[in-house]
């Protein structure tokens, strides 16, 4: 479940090869319940057809801004009066540079000179396209004017060169599209979180590891990003991508997680440890593969820093937050850590229903009580948790 469900999502096409994600961008909203209006330039129509985008929206499409199927004759207005974004995926560089100047020649780009709501744009060209200082100027003044410019990305281009200018794949402008509609709770805050498993290597090819996905605090990374924060994920190895607009920082081992985080704590307002960090490391990791032998081998461990209780104990600490991870005795050993490692906000969760999972399901432990997140998916309850947060954070 996002935020998009019941949203009405005007989606406008310009001529663009990247056309084509503009229809699986269609199937995913209409899939999260957005009720979605397809719009086309006369361009768009030469890469994609009306027909696809009306099977695909369950919507007739508009592409003529003189379309008397509209009672009063005037499809600009009618079409984005009652829209809660209009989003133009594939956003070619001649619709940005009508955009910028406030043209409106077609139905396009009249109805988003005449938009009540909020307008994305997802950019879509050759790399020279997106370089040239026309283009560069035109989204500058698209920026200051407000306009979410999502992307783009680098890389393979349809043209055979490699660079910038390739639109952003479907899901990651669905992503955006749900997040331009968070509340900005935590605007001007910055925010640093742990994720995923540490590893802790024995010699130079083997390591001890655990089962954390990482996938819980990407999703809080990715929540806190949404409300508005500058957010640095402190990630140990996990095969996810980071979320995007955030600063990735990538680490092996839980004395490594510790460095990281110990660089960058004194800048955070709020500090949020997800990470599953190993108690323990080899307290010798050889320089070289372990020959096997015929008898027993001892493993002797050390125990690592902890992060989250160094963090929450320091002068000028950042507002902390805990994850437990409990097998059994879920509430009580929560609770008591909650106290043991001095952090005013844990969230508590069943280790083995929660790694790996895509859902989880949360229970926050503060000074109020116990306040149940019921089962979700991650990336809603991180959301719940982040409001949980700007709640309890000192009014400045
Ligand atoms: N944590 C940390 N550094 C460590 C161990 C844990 O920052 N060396 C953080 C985790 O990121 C989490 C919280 O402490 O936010 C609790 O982690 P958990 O593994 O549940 O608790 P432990 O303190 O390791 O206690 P135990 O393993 O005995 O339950």
């Amino acid at each position: 479940m996002t935020d998009i469900q019941g949203k009405r999502i005007l989606l406008g096409l310009s001529g663009g090869i990247a056309a084509y994600k503009a229809a699986e961008l269609t199937r995913l909203l209409t899939q999260a319940g957005a009720e979605v209006r397809v719009v086309m330039t006369e361009a768009a129509c030469r890469f994609i057809t009306p027909v696809t985008m009306q099977a695909l929206s369950g919507n007739p499409v508009h592409t003529d801004l003189w379309d008397a199927r509209v009672s009063n004759n005037m499809a600009h207005i009618e079409l984005s009066r009652g829209c809660d974004a209009i989003v133009v995926a594939p956003a070619s560089a001649d619709f940005l540079a009508k955009l910028a100047l406030g043209l409106c020649d077609d139905l396009l780009s009249t109805l988003c000179l005449a938009r009540e709501c909020r307008l994305l744009a997802a950019p879509a060209m050759n790399l020279q396209m997106w370089g040239n200082p026309a283009t560069q100027r035109n989204l500058k003044q698209l920026r200051a004017d407000g306009i979410a410019i999502l992307g783009p990305a680098s890389g393979d281009q349809a043209c055979g060169e490699v660079g910038m200018g390739r639109m952003l794949e479907a899901e990651e402008i669905f992503e955006e599209i749900d997040a331009c509609f968070q509340p900005r709770l935590l605007a001007g805050k910055r925010v640093l979180v742990t994720a995923g498993p540490t590893f802790e290597p024995i010699d130079t090819v083997r390591g001890i590891a655990n089962t954390s996905s990482g996938k819980m605090g990407y999703a809080v990374a990715r929540a806190a990003r949404d409300a508005g924060a500058a957010v640095t994920l402190v990630s140990g190895p996990t095969a996810l991508a980071a979320p995007r607009g955030l600063e990735r920082i990538d680490v092996s081992s839980a004395q490594q997680m510790y460095d990281a985080v110990m660089a960058r704590v004194a800048k955070a307002d709020v500090f949020i440890g997800v990470a599953a960090v190993a108690d323990y490391r080899p307290t010798e990791a050889k320089g070289h593969k372990l020959k096997k032998g015929t008898g027993e081998i001892t493993l002797q461990l050390r125990p690592n820093p902890d992060i989250l209780g160094t963090v929450a104990t320091r002068r000028n600490a950042p507002f902390c937050v805990g994850f437990a991870a409990e097998t059994e005795n879920l509430e009580a050993n929560a609770d008591a850590k909650r106290r043991r490692k001095k952090v005013p906000l844990l969230a508590a969760n069943l280790a083995q229903h929660a790694f790996g999972a895509d859902d989880n399901q949360l229970i926050l432990f503060d000074d109020q009580g116990r306040h149940e997140l019921p089962r979700a998916p991650k990336i809603v309850l991180a959301r719940a948790l982040i409001a949980h947060i700007a709640k309890l954070l000192p009014k400045k």
